[in-house]
């Protein structure tokens, strides 16, 4: 019965995964992890000069919902006049979605840290008038 040969052969030992390709990828799944985790690397502080030029130019879409004068409407919150780091630290985690909702992550994930920075002068120069 040749068969019983050809399966002898065929048989291979165990655990034939090569270790280093197991500990390559702990390593960068560690390293995945640890950026994704809060407080590690100034996440809360790009530390960009935000252009307030730029700012005013992004925020029209943003006051399609959030009221300039710093009233809140319908649920939605005033975000004027806030601290600036404040400002970066809140639409960045809405971006990455440690704030949980939908319609803030959606606009925060199109916004790179330079749109956030500009966003956070502008805001952050606008008064609550309460109108
Ligand atoms: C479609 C409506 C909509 C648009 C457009 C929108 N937002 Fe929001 N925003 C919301 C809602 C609703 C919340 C409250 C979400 C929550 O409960 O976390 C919110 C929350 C926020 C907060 C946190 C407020 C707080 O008190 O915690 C900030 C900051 C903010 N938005 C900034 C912006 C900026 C900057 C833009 C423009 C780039 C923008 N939003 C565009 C609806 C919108």
């Amino acid at each position: 019965m040749p068969q019983i040969g050809f399966r002898r052969t065929g048989v291979r030992p165990g655990g034939t995964m090569p270790l280093g390709g197991a500990v390559a990828c702990l390593a960068a799944l560690a390293a995945f992890l640890c950026q994704a985790l809060p407080g590690s690397a100034h996440s809360t502080d790009s530390g960009i000069e935000g252009d307030p030029a730029l700012g005013a130019y992004l925020s029209s879409e943003c006051v399609a919902c959030h009221q300039a004068s710093g009233v809140q409407v319908a649920g939605i919150p005033a975000i004027v006049g806030w601290p600036r780091d404040q400002f970066v630290a809140v639409m960045q985690s809405y971006r990455d979605g440690h704030r949980d909702n939908p319609v803030m992550h959606n606009v925060a994930s199109r916004l790179t840290d330079e749109e956030i920075a500009a966003l956070a002068v502008h805001f952050g120069n606008l008064k609550p008038t309460g109108q």
